[in-house]
């Protein structure tokens, strides 16, 4: 991977590697992307200070995410699929991270299931909760992240009506994929992925599969996701999550600074400023623009984390110097994920961490706790 220099590279790698339907549905947004792009443009429109003859030699990346300690402010966001994009995508990912020092998240709506995850990292991860209206099911969901020793709960509240991603319904996009002709070709020029996914431990929603009536013979995600979600969610749920899981809870896609101090008030100990990648209301504001605002409402309350449009380690130092705790990346290390398995999200996880210890370097910083707007030319 010597020629991996940067995020971008990783996504070229992925592009090519993994099935076309596969890296859309990661590398995509909704309606326009508007908001998509905004994510991105916002965050690179934020410019340093360049500071110089600072002794900048003792730097630092070590912090604490929700009192425990990481090796740098990242962590892996849930994503959904992984296993798609990889056999055994979430096992490799989240062996990565904890090689790496840093928390990795796994989806409700991942390939390998809690279990699976479980029986092969050394180390608790987090959960990431869909709700959905079968409440029973939800309430075994949490017993079981209890069981597998899950360090946090990551509850998903932008979701409850999904916004369209063009891409997944021209690329008819399904779980496990069914054999078009089209596909056939697609697929008939990636056989190190054809192969890596047979190899897997599964092949559709192993946290699903034989835990909720009707999924045992999913096909259209989009069509499933739509009857299975629960468009009744409301702040008293989080009441009745906060009774059953004991642990530390995080609210992510808050957006709005209402919204924010709802989540203050709720017992959550973190909120993730977040609009899904750009995945779910195009037209929201971009998650840079949104953080500084609540930041200073609720930044005493809660840890308050970030994800959306991050893509380096300026990007990390830029959340940062806008009140962010730690960011979380999740197409930046699907690209590593999809291009080259465990050593992809390794080094993806290295791009970001080399490129934050030369940014620090270069605005005369040396912890992570120094990061503030002084780093900022505004
Ligand atoms: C699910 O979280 C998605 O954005 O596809």
């Amino acid at each position: 991977m010597k020629h991996i220099t940067c995020i971008e590279d990783l996504r070229q790698l992925h592009m090519r590697r993994v099935p076309r339907m596969f890296f859309d549905y990661a590398d995509r947004g909704s309606y326009s992307e508007d908001t998509l792009r905004a994510n991105r443009a916002d965050l690179e429109a934020i410019k340093f200070r360049q500071r110089v003859l600072v002794d900048v030699s003792k730097r630092d990346l070590s912090t604490t995410i929700l009192g425990e300690p990481a090796s740098m402010p990242l962590i892996l966001a849930p994503v959904g699929l992984l296993g798609m994009q990889h056999g055994d995508g979430e096992i490799i990912a989240c062996r990565a991270a904890q090689a790496a020092g840093i928390p990795f998240t796994l989806s409700t709506m991942s390939i390998c299931s809690i279990e699976d995850v479980a029986a092969n990292v050394a180390k608790p991860f987090w959960f990431q909760l869909y709700v959905m209206k079968d409440r029973g099911f939800i309430k075994a969901l949490i017993e079981r992240a209890i069981a597998a020793k899950c360090s946090a709960l990551v509850l998903t509240v932008d979701l409850q009506v999904i916004g369209q991603r063009h891409a997944d319904i021209k690329n008819g996009m399904t779980v496990p994929p069914e054999w078009t002709l089209s596909k056939f070709f697609d697929f008939a020029t990636k056989p190190a992925w054809v192969a890596g996914v047979l190899r897997g431990k599964r092949r559709t929603f192993g946290n699903l599969v034989g835990h909720l009536k009707g999924t045992d013979d999913i096909t259209a995600l989009a069509a499933w996701t739509a009857t299975q979600f629960d468009t009744t969610l409301n702040w008293k749920d989080v009441d009745w999550i906060r009774s059953i899981w004991p642990g530390k809870l995080i609210l992510k896609g808050i957006l709005d600074v209402e919204d924010g101090n709802e989540a203050a008030k709720s017992g959550a100990q973190a909120l993730v400023v977040s609009n899904h990648g750009g995945r779910q209301l195009d037209g929201a504001p971009s998650s840079i623009e949104a953080l500084p605002e609540i930041v200073d409402t609720v930044g005493s309350r809660m840890e308050i984390l970030f994800d959306g449009g991050v893509r380096s380690g300026q990007d990390v130092m830029r959340a940062l110097a806008l009140g962010a705790k730690s960011c979380m990346i999740g197409r930046a290390y699907v690209h590593g994920l999809g291009g080259g398995g465990e050593a992809g999200v390794a080094k993806a996880i290295d791009i970001i961490r080399n490129e934050l210890l030369t940014t620090m370097g270069l605005c005369g910083v040396n912890t992570i706790a120094e990061i503030d707007d002084h780093v900022l030319a505004i």
